[in-house]
């Protein structure tokens, strides 16, 4: 039995998945031509509060077009320093958009508005880089699958507004801190001026993700996305998978983090920073647990000399949790 908690991407498409992608209808969606992808833009920008949306292959697309809404070349967005876009997106806003970070230090990748405030610099004048913008995960990955809470949200966006500033969320999993706070989508996503949120990590859809803007920032990002050679064409096939997560896979969400802070009380892990379906460990040796949990069947990250990652998702049920506690106990605590 192989038990791959690398990540929730790692999830195959379902039997009714593929039926619905057998089932799409289609057309060229460069021409807008698309009823499926039409369907699932709109379709997500109003699930989130949001005018219009524009299906992209990545959640790493959704992002790098979201930021380029915001900054031009030699300006900069801020960020903390565990934010995916700044660790895992290979340098997208340097490497196509000219655009630099800076970042706050952020405990378990949690907000803190005062670090922000300290950061920003609107309007810097001819000597420093203007920050044009700032930029929130929720969940946060490495954080540990963070949930952000709300009253810090609402500052930081408070804040951008007071400074005129931009704000982005890259939401790849913001269904899970839907499901985990009871908190709702538009609430997650309001106040907001660009959202990237991912079909292909929880929701277990094998390609997309979706940005929701304004028609206006919409229609531009969709130029960059044809301009970076990510226009697609009967892409309905993608989108029918995405649509089917939608409609089926948000609420189960809620049995995944159940799985992850039952794997966290059993290995060990506090389960008060448990809050979805992310969890992180501190061992003496990452790669070592990992190499040696692998050869037993159970894959996991080492994203640190110490630190390993655990991802619940739709492909692995309680039998799959138990042995994966069986291989990983004696690992992290020997
Ligand atoms: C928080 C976050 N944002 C963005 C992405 C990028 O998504 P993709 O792998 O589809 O480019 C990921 C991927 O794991 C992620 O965890």
């Amino acid at each position: 039995m192989i038990v791959d908690l690398r990540s929730d991407t790692v999830t195959r498409p379902s039997q009714g998945m593929r039926a619905a992608m057998a089932d799409a209808e289609v057309g060229d969606d460069v021409y807008g031509e698309d009823p499926t992808v039409n369907a699932i833009e709109a379709e997500v920008a109003e699930l989130l509060g949001h005018e219009a949306g524009l299906f992209v292959p990545s959640g790493s697309l959704g992002n790098q077009l979201g930021l380029r809404m915001h900054a031009k070349p030699g300006e900069e967005i801020v960020c903390d320093s565990l934010a995916h876009i700044a660790r895992a997106e290979l340098g997208h806003a340097a490497a196509f958009s000219g655009i630099t970070f800076r970042t706050w230090q952020a405990t378990r990748g949690l907000i803190d508005v005062e670090a922000v405030r300290g950061l920003i610099a609107p309007d810097a004048g001819p000597y420093l880089v203007s920050t044009k913008a700032i930029s929130l995960e929720n969940t946060h990955n490495f954080g540990g699958g963070t949930v952000q809470p709300t009253a810090q949200v609402a500052a930081v966006i408070e804040l951008a507004r007071s400074c005129g500033l931009g704000l982005h969320l890259d939401g790849a999993r913001l269904w899970n801190a839907h499901v985990a706070s009871g908190a709702s989508l538009p609430a997650l996503a309001s106040g907001f001026d660009t959202v990237s949120v991912c079909l292909s990590k929880g929701l277990g859809a094998p390609v997309g993700s979706v940005l929701v803007s304004t028609p206006s920032r919409i229609a531009e990002a969709r130029v960059w996305r044809k301009r970076y050679g990510a226009g697609m064409r009967q892409a309905g096939i993608l989108a029918a998978a995405g649509r089917y997560a939608l409609a089926h896979n948000i609420e189960r969400l809620a049995d995944d983090h159940a799985r992850a802070a039952r794997l966290a009380s059993e290995l060990g892990a506090n389960p008060d920073n448990v809050e979805t379906n992310i969890v992180v460990l501190d061992v003496a040796d990452a790669a070592a647990v990992a190499g040696e949990a692998r050869e037993a069947g159970v894959f996991v990250s080492a994203l640190g000399p110490r630190f390993l990652r655990l991802v619940t998702h739709l492909d692995v049920d309680d039998d799959g949790i138990k042995r994966a506690i069986e291989v990983l106990r004696p690992l992290v605590q020997g």
